[in-house]
């Protein structure tokens, strides 16, 4: 520990054990480790914003490939890296290469953290995964307040980065910072994966994580993400599952080259016509895949989950109309959570070679290729999945008795992910929620595609879970991004207070 540091952590430490001899009497029992660790938090809440600050200045957008902000995203890095050597941890910056980008030039990429505390054999080793880099954000584009300039209005610290991902991360460093000060024995052994290309692909990520497997990842008992949000703007939640995506593209050609329809016009099997059928046979206007045993492996509805979705919080008129719609598929908020969430969908994104310009023009593509994706769930199979599309467009494409070629591919394939709810890290996270915010968590899944949940469960074939700190309405990715005050002290408390779940549940 830096000694500067070390001094401000004892002369703290002073005032708290004064201030905590003022307010007791001494015939009131000895505060428990918890109530000393939330008074601290609170006590201190406004250096850990500070914190916040200095960590949301940094402009480390990894998404535009500017060498100046490169620069800033190993800045961050390094302020991290510095920050967990302070806590005492053993910090390992991994050097990641360097991304190649479409037009041929390279920039680095910057380092991976790979810290740890504690490697106790008789505590559970708990992994964190955070990253640090950014959406890129401009004043201009709509933010009422600097971006890189963290500003409290009304309990909202507005900055980018302040909710995806810097504060949770912090958050979680507070935690163990916490117990540090107080000079407590930290009730789990903790490892930091902190990476600071996120926003763009995790580049170096998993080959990373394969490479560290059997070394890194060798005693981790654990993997917890806090890189998503709540559903509600009071009710904390866990997230247990994520659905995954194959996407497909379906070609119809007749030539390479298009046609006048004065010339042509009534003598071809025209490919739009073709490609338009062909994507009009693969969902009905109810929201059912037509798709031929597209359903026979989604896993059925459970009673249990049943009981999961009904004591979710979600206003579902305030939901309509935040979306500005006017009528989804679906009454009930337990209808329409499932079908976003555990049940497949299909979505038709866009069709290339159309004629897509303002005005009219004659033309007859000679060749379209229609692109369109499913999202999937427990237990669909992605090779059974692309079989089942093939030839249900083979067969729809047969029926037309048409002239053109049609060919059908699948060019990405991303796998759902799923928790088993049961384990002791959701146990110790309820428990800890409970403790914190005096109510139990929204049990919930994410309907979009988050690859980092399932690359850890696959590799490492350890529990993960997804534990949020951020509010709905915390705005990730958009403008006037915030992490409100209150979600990021209690969301500190929280992580100690699952320490310590933890810690009582591991055996
Ligand atoms: C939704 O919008 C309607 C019509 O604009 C309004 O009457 C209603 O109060 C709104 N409900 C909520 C929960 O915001
Ligand atoms: C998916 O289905 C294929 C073909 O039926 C099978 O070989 C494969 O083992 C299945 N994969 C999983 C993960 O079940
Ligand atoms: C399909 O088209 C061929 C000519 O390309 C024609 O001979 C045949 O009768 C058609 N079949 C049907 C079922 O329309
Ligand atoms: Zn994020």
């Amino acid at each position: 520990m830096d000694p500067k540091l070390g001094r401000m952590a004892s002369s703290l430490l002073a005032s708290l054990l004064l201030l905590e001899g003022a307010m007791f009497s001494p015939s009131s029992p000895p505060a428990g480790l918890l109530e000393k660790v939330f008074r601290y938090i609170d006590l201190h809440q406004n250096e850990f914003v500070q914190t916040l600050k200095e960590w949301v200045v940094v402009e480390s957008d990894s998404v535009q490939p500017l060498p100046r902000l490169r620069q800033e995203l190993f800045r961050m890095m390094a302020l991290a890296a510095d920050k967990l050597r302070c806590l005492g941890a053993s910090v390992d910056s991994v050097d990641s290469g360097v991304q190649q980008l479409p037009n041929g030039q390279t920039l680095p990429i910057p380092p991976i953290i790979l810290a740890e505390l504690g490697s106790d054999p008789k505590k559970p080793t708990v992994c964190f995964y955070g990253h640090l880099d950014v959406q890129p954000a401009r004043q201009e584009d709509g933010w009422l307040t600097d971006p890189y300039t963290l500003t409290e209005v009304d309990g909202k610290l507005y900055g980018r980065g302040a909710t995806d991902n810097k504060g949770p991360v912090l958050a979680w460093i507070n935690a163990v910072s916490t117990f540090r000060s107080l000079e407590e024995d930290l009730p789990v052994n903790i490892k930091f994966v902190i990476e600071g290309m996120e926003e763009a692909g995790s580049v170096g990520l998993e080959e990373l994580v394969r490479k560290e497997k059997d070394r890194f990842f060798s005693r981790v008992d654990y993997i917890v993400i806090s890189d998503n949000l709540w559903l509600s703007q009071r009710k904390p939640a866990l997230t247990y599952g994520t659905r995954g995506n194959s996407y497909f593209t379906v070609e119809v050609k007749c030539r390479d080259q298009d046609f006048h329809s004065g010339t042509f016009g009534g003598i071809l099997n025209e490919p739009m016509a073709d490609l338009v059928a062909l994507l009009g046979s693969l969902v009905d206007s109810s929201g059912h895949i037509l798709i031929p045993g597209i359903y026979d492996q989604v896993a059925p509805v459970t009673e249990e989950e049943r009981k999961m979705y009904k004591a979710i919080d979600l206003d579902l008129e305030e939901y309509r109309n935040s979306s500005q719609v006017k009528r989804f598929l679906f009454d009930t908020k337990e209808e329409i959570l499932m079908h976003l969430w555990r049940y497949p969908s299909l979505s038709i994104h866009g069709i290339e070679g159309a004629f897509d310009e303002p005005g009219a023009k004659t033309v007859i593509p000679g060749q379209v290729t229609g692109k369109f994706s499913i999202r999937l769930v427990p237990h669909m199979n992605m090779s059974v999945v692309e079989k089942q599309v093939k030839q249900h467009l083979e067969y729809t494409f047969s029926k037309r008795n048409s002239s053109n070629q049609m060919a059908v591919s699948m060019t990405l394939g991303l796998q759902p992910w799923i928790a088993n709810i049961k384990d002791n890290q959701y146990l110790a996270a309820k428990r800890a929620i409970t403790t914190v915010f005096g109510t139990e968590p929204d049990m919930i899944r994410d309907g979009s595609t988050i690859p980092i949940a399932r690359i850890f469960q696959d590799i490492i074939q350890k529990s993960v879970m997804m534990l949020p700190l951020g509010a709905v309405d915390d705005g990730e990715h958009s403008q006037n991004e915030k992490i409100n005050r209150w979600n990021y002290i209690e969301g500190s408390k929280l992580f100690a207070a699952f320490f310590l779940e933890m810690a009582k549940l591991h055996y």
